[in-house]
């Protein structure tokens, strides 16, 4: 198996000082650390933090991406304008897009597909409401919000990162068990083995309150190659713990 993905996704927050004190905890406790890492910054910062991040292995990435390649679409930023800063990573489907934007399984479909068109690697979020996880949705849910990025990208699949992000467990503190994540994910794994013969390039991602201290239980379950991480992110010393988890992982 390849080591696990730690990606922080910043959301708003962030300044030209506070990133600079973050990443500069960051490299400090970074070492010879055995796992993937990214972090996710507002599209103001790509600049600055990719020269902060240069000659480290810790990947840039953005939140979103057009979905449209260039021209009037005014407020948008396009996947070659994000390679222009180095980008390897973008968020794409976030629930709080989906619920704030309106952004339906279709639009994240092409967002990914224009990602992956200018070599960014789409971190595509799935994850149910808690009403329809309370009605016996889950299952259905996000395998509806995968197969529509499957229908749109083909074989190209197996090129995402996948996350899944059960929308009452962001910010809220209250994170799925193992238990509850693992049989997800493994929903997930199979909808992908389905529509590639190379699903195992494809990272599957828990994203959901995940912290210091809960990390290493969730990163070792079977279908869980990695986290998401909000709130845990925005802290050097939080987000070095999550890292030495998945380190550990690593054996
Ligand atoms: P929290 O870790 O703050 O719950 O956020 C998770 C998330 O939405 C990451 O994309």
């Amino acid at each position: 198996m390849s080591s696990k993905l730690i990606v922080g996704n910043w959301k708003m927050n962030g300044g030209l000082a506070a990133n600079q004190v973050l990443l500069d905890g960051i490299k400090t406790g970074l070492g010879a650390m055995r796992c993937r890492v990214g972090v996710c910054v507002p599209f103001p910062y790509l600049a600055q933090v990719q020269l902060l991040l240069a000659n480290t292995s810790v990947d840039l990435g953005s939140q979103d991406v057009s979905a449209q390649v260039s021209g009037a679409y005014t407020g948008e930023v396009s996947a070659p304008m994000l390679r222009d800063f180095g980008v390897r990573y973008a968020i794409v489907g976030h629930s709080e897009r989906r619920q704030y934007h309106g952004e339906s399984d279709e639009l994240v479909a092409l967002k990914t597909k224009q990602a992956l068109a200018h070599g960014i690697t789409p971190i595509v979020c799935v994850g149910e409401t808690l009403a329809q996880r309370e009605a016996g949705e889950t299952e259905a849910v996000v395998k509806r919000q995968l197969a529509a990025v499957i229908h749109e990208n083909g074989h190209c699949i197996s090129e995402i990162v996948l996350a899944y992000e059960p929308v009452w467990a962001i910010g809220t503190g209250r994170t799925a068990t193992p238990e509850q994540a693992q049989a997800v994910h493994a929903v997930l794994r199979a909808q992908i083995k389905a529509a590639t013969a190379h699903a195992e390039r494809v990272s599957i991602l828990y994203g959901g309150s995940m912290n210091a201290a809960n990390a290493a239980d969730l990163l070792a379950q079977a279908d869980i190659d990695g986290g998401l991480i909000g709130g845990a992110s925005l802290k050097a010393a939080d987000f070095l713990s999550i890292l030495q988890a998945a380190h550990r992982c690593a054996g």
